[in-house]
This record gives C-alpha cells, structure tokens and sequence, in this order.
C-alpha cells in the first residue's frame, strides 16, 4: 500500500512540473476561448458598422459591407446602389475568415485588414479612400469579419 502512495506522489510531483512549464500555452488557449464571449459586444458593434449603410463614402452614399456579403441584406424601397461589382441577390459569403487571415502576434490582424482594405478601396467595389486602421470602428469590424 505504501508503495503506491509514494508513487502517486511522484505523479503529483511531475503534473506540478508539466503545469509550471506549459503555463502559458494552456493559459493562452483558455483566454482564447474566453476571447470569443469577452469579445461579443465587439463582435455586435463590428456587425452594426458592416450593416451601416451611411458611414462609407460620405454624405448621400448608399455602401455597405453587407450589400455584397451577407445574404440576409435587404436593400431599402427607393434608394438605388452605384457599386459597379454589386451584384444583387449574389453574395459573396465570408467563411472561415479566421482561418484563412489568421493572426499572430507579430502580424496582428495586418492581413485581413488589408484584404478588407481592398473592399473598400477598389473602384469596382466601395471605392472609398482608405480609411485609418485606428479608425474608431476598425477594431470592432475586424473582429465581426474574423467571426465569418
Ligand atoms: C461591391 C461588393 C463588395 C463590397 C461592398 C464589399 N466587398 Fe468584400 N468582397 C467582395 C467580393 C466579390 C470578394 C471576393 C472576390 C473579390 O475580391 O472580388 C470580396 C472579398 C472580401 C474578403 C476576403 C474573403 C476571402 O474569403 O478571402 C473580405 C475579408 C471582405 N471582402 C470584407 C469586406 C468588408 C469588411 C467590406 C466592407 C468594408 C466589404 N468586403 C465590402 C465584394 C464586396
């Protein structure tokens, strides 16, 4: 009997080690996890500012992120949509963003933002100048796009 309390002891002993050395990867993954709920008002402003038909391209415009990627948009009666590549009732449906742009800690989110940059800076598409990446929205539209 003895012997197997000693051994359990050796196995406690060992998990303490594992867990001083594999802290912070296993930390890491958990505030990952939690990142997904903390991050969920940002996530639900991010989805106000890609369905926002009025903050892109200044007074009178008619854009919106959503026009050309969510299929549930719905344009309003009376107001028409001068996006040359806008293609009603054809979505481009955004999957596994996360995946494809994913982020890291040198690059941050560069990559999808650049990638969302083109949206919005292509003549075919918004046609906007580029906006700040310390616009106030930005942090906020990136992480509801990453969500796709
Ligand atoms: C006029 C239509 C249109 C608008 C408006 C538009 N996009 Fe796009 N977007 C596209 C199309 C089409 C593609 C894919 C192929 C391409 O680039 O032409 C795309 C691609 C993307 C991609 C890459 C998807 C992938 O799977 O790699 C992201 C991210 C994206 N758009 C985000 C945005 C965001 C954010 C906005 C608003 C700021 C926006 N788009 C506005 C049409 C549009």
């Amino acid at each position: 009997m003895k012997g197997s309390v000693d051994y359990l002891w050796i196995i406690l002993v060992v998990i303490g080690v594992i867990l001083i050395f594999a802290w912070k990867p296993l930390m890491g993954m958990f505030t990952g996890m939690s990142d997904k709920v903390t991050n969920k008002e940002s996530y639900e402003r991010g989805r106000e500012v890609f369905y926002n038909t009025t903050i892109w391209g200044g007074e009178g415009s008619y854009k919106s992120c959503a026009m050309c990627h969510a299929p549930d948009f719905v344009p309003e009666p009376g107001k028409t949509i001068d996006m040359p590549e806008y293609k009603p009732g054809e979505p481009w449906i955004l999957e596994d963003i996360a995946t494809k742009y994913g982020s890291s800690l040198l690059t941050g989110d560069d990559e999808l933002f650049n990638r969302m940059m083109q949206c919005l800076s292509s003549p075919g598409k918004m046609g906007m100048g580029r906006p700040s990446r310390n616009a106030p929205y930005m942090d906020d539209l990136i992480e509801y796009v990453k969500r796709q």
